[in-house]
Parts: structure tokens; C-alpha cells; sequence
């Protein structure tokens, strides 16, 4: 099977799997404020994300590797929605396009159809310094995100088996590329030790990338004859992801990892992420409904925020992240297992 194929095959089956809601958002109850001395029109919600510059809280997160000609398309239609609603745009692993170099258009596609756009380039952990350069040079990309994916390469049968040297790796593309670097998960999640290795190297942003959104051990083990499904559970959920990770990191914290609507993008900045990233559920609207709907939704999410903010009495994200929330349920134990308290 081809790159590209298994690639579309991921599409396909993110898109049948769905999205688990296990993120543990729900276990985040707000604190209504009856005189929240606000009003609609006061409310800012552009993000502090230091030297990543984001205008939006919202970003699309990166689904679109592998090439051909979906791949080309689909990078088309985000980058136009991300032009629309002012949000910036992680395009998917680079590397079949580092490989085959009449790829590359499927990628560049995205600065033609948006040229002031803030766009991420994408590798995994693999990729060496020259690569990295390569690809940020490809689509004249603002920043370069690092994918870690240990879970979903064991649970490919074509996946790698060694994991060694990745942090060292990081580091030297850090200093090697002149743009902020990213490292995310893929809905695993990072914790407070991988965090605590990471800003020893100086990267700009960690996107926990959570688990309870889209599952790639679920989607790999539809590929598999002998299931892995003791990966079908493991990872850690977004909302303590990003309490870990707050912990240690003084960066930029960014959110992902079923991330569906306003509510839950209101309990991520509560907990501490400077923005969100969503994947599994702009592809599902981008591919069931379209790119018109999709930026109805996208625009519908920032009045959303904007309504909610207003009720809460907190005019900016900095002043949401001070809002008082009671914490119950799996989440509470999970926080105080860990020793966050
Ligand atoms: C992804 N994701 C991903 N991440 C990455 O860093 N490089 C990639 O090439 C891809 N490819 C990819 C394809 C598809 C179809 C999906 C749905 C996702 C992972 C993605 O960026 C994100 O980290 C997770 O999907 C969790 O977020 P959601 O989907 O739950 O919002």
C-alpha cells in the first residue's frame, strides 16, 4: 500500500471511528457569575502565543500527509476556510513529499490559496535537520510542528520499533530552523516528564494532543490482522494533558484531542491552553458538509466563546484562565492522583 493510500485510508477511517469524547472535559463544571460586569462587544478573544503570533484560538491541527491528489484538495479547502476565519493551519507529515518531490504542490497549495496565512509545517521525530528546513522552506511556513506518535507507529505492522535519540534530534532542529518549533502528540497526550525533557530544548509551543478524540490506535488496529487493542485505551486524556504540561512548561500550551465545540474550547483555556487545535472534527464537517458550512461553524464558534466569556465575567483567554471551575469525577482523581492539587 502506498503512502497516499494509507494516508486516505486514515481519512476514511477517522472519519468511521469518529471522535470518543473521553477527553474528561465533561467532568469540568463552570462557576455561573451572576454580575459579571461585562459585555459582548468588550470581549477579545485573540490568543497570547508569544513567537507563534496566533490572531485565532482556534487552529487547524495537522490531517493532511501522505500527497496526491486528495491530499492537494483537502490542503486547499482548509487553507482557504483558515483564510476566512483568520485561523492558522498545521498542514500533515511533509515527508512523503520530501521524498517525491512532484508531491511538494500538494503541500505549496496552501500558501497559494492563502499567502498572509500563519501555517505550521509538519514532521515526525524522525526527521533530521535538513528535512526540517525543507520542509518549512516547502510551504513558507510561520512554524514547524514535531509529531511524536510512539502508540501509533507500534499498533501500524509497517510502523517503526525504535523510538531512540528523538529528544537529541529535536534539539538540533530547534537550533537548526529559524522559525518557533511545535512538538505535539497525535491523542495520546504529553505529560509532565515528556514536558519537563522538552523545555530543556528550548521548543516554542507542546501541543498535548490529548487522548479522547481521534484515536489512531483504533484506526491503525482496522488495518491489522492481530489487534493491539491494549492501545486502544492508553494515553492521556486532554483536560489532565494540559494540566500536566501546564505544570512545567512556561511556554506557549497548546490543546488538542477531541475538541469539538465552544464549550470544550472554553474548559481547555480554564485549564491553561493558550489556544486549541482541532483535526478529527473540522475534517468531518469539511468532508460531510463542506467548506462553506465549515466556516459558518467556525465564525458560529468564535460568538459562541465570545457569549460565554461574557457570562463568566472575563473580558480576554488571560482573564479565563483565572475563572474558578469545579473539577469532579475521573478528572478530580486523575489531578489528584498525580499530585496536582
Ligand atoms: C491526524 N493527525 C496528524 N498529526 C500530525 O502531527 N501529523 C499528521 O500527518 C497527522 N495526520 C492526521 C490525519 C488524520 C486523518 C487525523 C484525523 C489526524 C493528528 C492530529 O493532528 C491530532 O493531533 C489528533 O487527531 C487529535 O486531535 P482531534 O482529531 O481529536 O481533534
Amino acid at each position: 500500500m502506498s503512502r497516499a493510500e494509507r494516508k486516505m485510508d486514515h481519512i476514511q477511517f477517522a472519519l468511521s471511528t469518529g471522535q470518543s469524547k473521553k477527553n474528561m472535559f465533561d467532568d469540568i463544571r463552570f462557576v455561573h457569575q451572576a454580575l459579571p460586569d461585562s459585555a459582548v462587544s468588550d470581549i477579545c478573544i485573540k490568543p497570547k502565543t508569544g513567537d507563534l503570533n496566533l490572531e485565532s484560538p482556534v487552529f487547524i491541527n495537522a490531517m493532511t500527509g501522505g500527497g496526491g491528489q486528495d491530499t492537494q484538495k483537502l490542503n486547499g479547502l482548509l487553507a482557504r476556510v483558515a483564510r476566512e476565519t483568520g485561523m492558522a493551519m498545521a498542514v500533515g507529515s511533509q515527508m512523503a513529499a520530501l521524498k517525491n518531490a512532484t508531491e511538494r504542490q500538494s503541500y505549496a497549495v496552501v500558501r497559494k490559496e492563502n499567502p498572509d496565512g500563519i501555517f505550521f509545517s509538519n514532521l515526525g521525530s524522525e526527521a533530521t535537520v535538513q528535512q526540517a528546513k525543507d520542509a518549512v522552506e516547502m510551504i513558507g511556513a510561520n512554524a514547524l510542528q514535531i509529531h511524536l506518535n510512539v502508540v501509533q507507529e507500534l499498533t501500524m505492522p509497517e510502523g517503526d520499533r525504535d523510538f531512540r535519540g528523538a529528544l537529541e534530534r529535536i534539539q538540533a532542529i530547534v537550533e537548526g530552523v529559524n522559525v518557533p518549533v511545535i512538538v505535539k502528540e497525535t491523542g495520546f497526550g504529553i505529560s509532565r516528564e515528556t514536558a519537563e525533557k522538552l523545555s530543556c530544548c528550548d521548543v516554542s509551543a507542546i501541543d498535548v494532543s490529548g487522548f479522547g478524540g481521534t484515536n489512531f490506535a483504533s484506526i491503525e488496529n482496522k488495518r491489522r490482522q492481530k489487534k493491539l487493542s491494549y492501545f486502544e485505551d492508553w494515553g492521556i486524556p486532554t483536560a489532565p494533558a494540559i494540566v500536566e504540561v501546564k505544570s512545567v512548561f512556561d511556554k506557549t500550551v497548546l490543546a488538542s484531542g477531541g475538541i469539538q465545540d465552544a464549550r470544550d474550547m472554553i474548559k481547555a483555556f480554564l485549564l491553561g491552553a493558550d489556544a486549541v487545535g482541532l483535526a478529527g472534527s473540522f475534517l468531518k464537517i469539511a468532508m460531510q458538509e463542506g467548506e462553506k458550512q465549515l466556516i459558518t461553524e467556525i465564525h458560529s464558534l468564535y460568538e459562541d466563546l465570545a457569549m460565554m466569556m461574557t457570562a463568566l465575567g472575563a473580558k480576554n483567554l488571560m482573564e479565563l484562565q483565572k475563572c474558578p471551575a469545579i473539577i469532579t469525577g475521573e478528572l478530580a482523581q486523575y489531578l489528584t492522583a498525580r499530585g496536582f492539587n
